[in-house]
């Protein structure tokens, strides 16, 4: 006889609305709660061709914010203009209220299961739908990858090769928003993410259990002989399901070896004023603010402040 254990658990079926006066809605994502077992996530599949058929019109950017936002929302991550909500149950209410945006939750329904994750992956496949395994974001890290206790394998970084080209390129578009981002939403997938300014040798590669989890992209900010000294940091991206286990620090602590042994005194970067969670990193590993460009980009309507930090490397013993 099984002894399994039975969670009682909410959800809300996430709408996309492209026109609030129409009201007309195509289901994306699905938000899971349970009290009882301590879970809220949130699983989504953004297919871009199927909902552009049903709306042309339809801002794509502006369903992935909202979409980037809910993720983060149910991670707890902070953010300027945001509540604090510390409880998974607060969170959860506050995902589930309604509101006039072209992300809309449905009503909140109830369920019991033996397990969350497989629930909400359930239910992803029967009320958004297509092909492809929905890509289901952890809220709660010990729920995603590494073992059901939590404990975090350490991931193993290691150099670019030419055939990582399409997980990178997957996984840049999957991470992308302003929040860290001013570029526009990502080229599309079918364009390499190798190119002419970064070859795999200028990539640093995580991977857990066989899986890119995150990159890191070296390079030179000058190409003349004066500024050769220094290296910049000029892109990371961490897979959200596998955020707060130690991937950007293990990036960032192999990236600074690399370019100190590759002849560098000095490394920048540059990083968005509201990117807390990445200025914490750098932070963490000895980064500086050594500058800042007041309200240099405008994301979302908001001016943003664009960081310049740096750190001093010592010079290298021969
Ligand atoms: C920023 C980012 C790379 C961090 O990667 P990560 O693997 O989640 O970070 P780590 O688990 O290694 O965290 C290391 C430290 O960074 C800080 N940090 C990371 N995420 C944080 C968050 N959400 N809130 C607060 N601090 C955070 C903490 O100091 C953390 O140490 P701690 O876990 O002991 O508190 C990741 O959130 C990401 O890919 N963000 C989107 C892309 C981006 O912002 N890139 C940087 C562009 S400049």
């Amino acid at each position: 006889m099984t002894t399994a254990s039975r969670f009682g658990y909410q959800y809300v079926v996430l709408r996309c609305v492209p026109d609030v006066v129409r009201e007309e809605f195509r289901n994306v994502g699905v938000v899971l709660y349970s009290q009882l077992a301590g879970f809220l996530d949130i699983g989504y599949e953004l297919d871009a061709q199927r909902l552009q058929s049903f709306s042309p019109s339809l801002d794509l950017v502006d369903l992935r914010r909202c979409l980037d936002e809910a993720v983060q929302l149910c991670r707890g991550d902070t953010a300027p203009g945001r509540p604090e909500l510390r409880r998974p149950g607060q969170r959860f209410g506050w995902l589930s209220a309604p509101r006039s945006t072209v992300l809309q939750p449905g009503p909140v329904h109830g369920g019991v299961t033996d397990d969350p994750a497989v629930e909400l992956r359930r239910l992803v496949r029967v009320m958004v739908g297509g092909a492809v395994e929905p890509s289901v974001i952890a809220a709660d890290p010990a729920a995603a990858l590494g073992d059901p206790h939590g404990r975090h394998p350490a991931p193993l970084i290691r150099a670019g090769l030419p055939s990582d080209d399409r997980a990178l390129r997957q996984l840049a578009h999957s991470s992308w928003s302003h929040v860290h981002n001013p570029m526009p939403a990502p080229s599309p997938l079918s364009e390499p993410f190798f190119n002419e300014h970064h070859q795999p040798d200028d990539v640093l590669v995580a991977e857990i259990d066989g899986e890119i989890v995150g990159y890191l992209l070296i390079g030179r900010p000058y190409p003349m002989e004066t500024g050769s000294h220094v290296r910049q940091i000029q892109g990371l991206d961490v897979s959200p399901r596998a955020r707060r286990r130690g991937v950007g620090q293990a990036l960032v602590r192999a990236a600074v070896r690399e370019m100190s042994e590759r002849g560098a005194q000095r490394v920048t970067l540059r990083v968005l004023g509201h990117n807390r969670s990445a200025r914490r990193l750098y932070e963490s590993e000895g980064f500086v603010v050594e500058g800042t460009l007041p309200g240099e980009f405008v994301l979302d309507g908001e001016r943003v402040d664009d960081v310049l930090m740096g750190l001093r490397l010592p010079p290298r013993v021969q």
